[in-house]
């Protein structure tokens, strides 16, 4: 008999989207006449910028001929594209990050949730509180956690570090030490930055412990305030502790196209083991490379043409979120995030549950949102706007939420 791996079953049922997704089906039945603004799920609107989609043509007529055609690529990703991505993105900002120290792939999702893979079970991972759930779920699913406890909300033998308005949304050094330490800037869902201070003393616990940091830097390219680091590596000695993820999803629109990278330093060690060579043969072994194609559009976002187009969809994006943010906020509403980043977390008001507000919102205002509660026990109470729609739908949903 195949036995089955029983972590799978510690999981919790009911994915936080899919019970939004029913609720907003459920109510358009009953309802079939509302006008329903998605402000929810965390997808881009905007096409795909012209200089990229001009580099995916060139690229797919290069497959058609034979002296251009291209098979599989490199387990590590193209030269093409690891280099200007070292030179761009780190070296510009004063990082030293080489190309070969630069992983290439499908995507921050599943890299950030198999890079556990490299990691003993025994170790103890910490988490932000409200989290983006794959960090939790893909070391549940591995069985580095506990059983799930549905009073507390939270699975056994993981560190949660509560992230409220009382510390920043930024989380306070917890009183265990962990061994892997998930952290996100700017952050999904709260849309809080990180000083390079505060940064700086995680790189410096990490490094006093031999803990490694796992940080999600897939909202980077909203950041506008230049005080804000826009990679770990900005920090003195985050090479010998920091993985770092790194998404064009929401950078360049991407999410259908798909691509992203990691970087693991060649010297970073965690218990005297170098993981650069780990995750080299784990991508090896389990995974053949993202599309030529994929990645010649990768490089078109670094171009001078493809940078401007995407700085200007990220502004519109921002657009929207000071929209959210200026509007609710006259309104008197307490709003947090969606000035580095594209969400917007507000407070839900009189102290309702983030179910309640997200009921309320759609049956009154049929504007569908993210409950807080959905990403934590610490979300409660909160509630997720995305600045992701289009200009016409956030204004729209912004004048129904403030005149109701
Ligand atoms: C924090 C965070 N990391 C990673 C991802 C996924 O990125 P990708 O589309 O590259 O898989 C998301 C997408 O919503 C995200 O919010």
């Amino acid at each position: 008999m195949a036995k089955i791996n029983d972590n799978y079953l510690r999981l919790q049922g009911s994915y936080l989207f899919s019970t939004i997704g029913k609720k907003v089906r459920e109510f358009s039945e009953q309802h079939p006449e509302a006008d329903i603004i998605r402000l929810g799920i965390g997808d881009v609107t905007r096409p795909i910028a012209p200089t990229v989609i001009e580099a995916l043509h060139k690229a797919v007529d290069e497959m058609g001929h034979e002296e251009t055609f291209r098979g599989y690529a490199p387990d590590l990703g193209y030269d093409f594209l690891r280099n200007v991505i070292s030179e761009k993105d780190f070296k510009a900002r004063g990082c030293d990050i080489e190309p070969d120290e630069i992983f290439v792939s499908d995507g921050a999702k599943c890299d950030c949730a198999n890079i556990q893979e490299l990691f003993s079970t025994d170790n103890t991972i910490a988490v932000c509180d409200p989290v983006y759930p794959v960090y939790v779920d893909s070391n549940v699913m591995a069985g580095r956690t506990g059983l799930y406890d549905t009073a507390s909300e939270r699975y056994g033998k993981v560190i949660y570090m509560p992230c409220t308005k009382d510390n920043d949304f930024v989380p306070d050094i917890p009183k265990e030490v962990p061994d892997m330490i998930y952290l996100c800037y700017p952050n999904n869902p709260s849309g809080a930055v990180i000083t390079k201070e505060r940064l700086q003393e995680w790189v410096d616990y990490a490094n006093a412990h031999d803990s490694v940091i796992l940080y999600d830097a897939a909202y980077e390219a909203y950041i506008s305030d230049p005080s804000i680091p826009h990679s770990i590596y900005e920090c003195e000695g985050a090479k010998d502790c920091a993985i770092e993820f790194r998404s064009f999803s929401k950078t360049a629109g991407f999410t259908g196209l798909r691509l992203g990278f990691t970087v693991i330093p060649k010297d970073l060690t965690t218990g005297g083991e170098k993981l650069w060579p780990l995750w080299a043969r784990r991508h090896g072994t389990k995974y053949n490379g993202a599309p030529y194609i994929v990645q010649r559009a990768g490089e078109a976002v670094y171009s001078e043409a493809g940078r401007h187009e995407i700085e200007e969809q990220i502004a519109y994006y921002m657009g929207n979120a000071k929209i959210i943010y200026e509007g609710l906020k006259g309104a008197g509403y307490e709003v947090y995030g969606g000035v580095n980043a594209p969400y917007i977390w507000l407070r839900t008001p009189g102290n309702m549950t983030s179910w309640e507000f997200f009921d309320q919102l759609l049956t009154q205002s049929g504007i569908v949102g993210t409950p807080g509660s959905g990403f934590g026990p610490s979300g409660e109470h909160y509630f997720r706007l995305t600045a992701f729609g289009s200009r016409e739908n956030t204004t729209r949903a912004v004048e129904r939420i403030v005149s109701r």
